[in-house]
């Protein structure tokens, strides 16, 4: 397990996250996706599940999932549980807002 840091306060993280506006993070060796939903930041794979299109050009419904490009599948941002089609669950990463900036935990 490894914690990342990203930006040096609250305010710089949310600058780096625009609303709702899909980025794509590397972490070391991993390529993830992040997205800011109000003062939560969810951070996910960067490819779906199902046929490994990339999730920055997916879209954000006011039900907290993420609708893939390619078929729309849809997934829970929280649990990465798949919501509508037939593959596996997306994978996500838990993630915190600190004074200091986002720490993002890869397992
Ligand atoms: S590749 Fe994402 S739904 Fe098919």
């Amino acid at each position: 397990m490894k914690e990342y840091s990203l930006g040096t306060s609250r305010e710089q993280v949310f600058g780096m996250f625009p609303e709702r506006s899909i980025k794509k993070l590397q972490l070391g060796e991993s390529q993830l996706a992040g997205v800011r939903i109000g003062e939560q930041i969810f951070v996910f794979q960067a490819f779906c599940p199902h046929r490994g299109a990339p999730l920055v050009q997916g879209n954000i419904n006011g039900l907290g999932e993420i609708i893939c490009a390619l078929h729309e599948y849809r997934f829970d941002l929280a649990t990465g549980e798949v919501r509508a089609g037939s593959c596996g669950d997306l994978k996500v990463y838990q993630t915190r807002i600190e004074s200091d900036g986002l720490k993002i935990v890869i397992s």
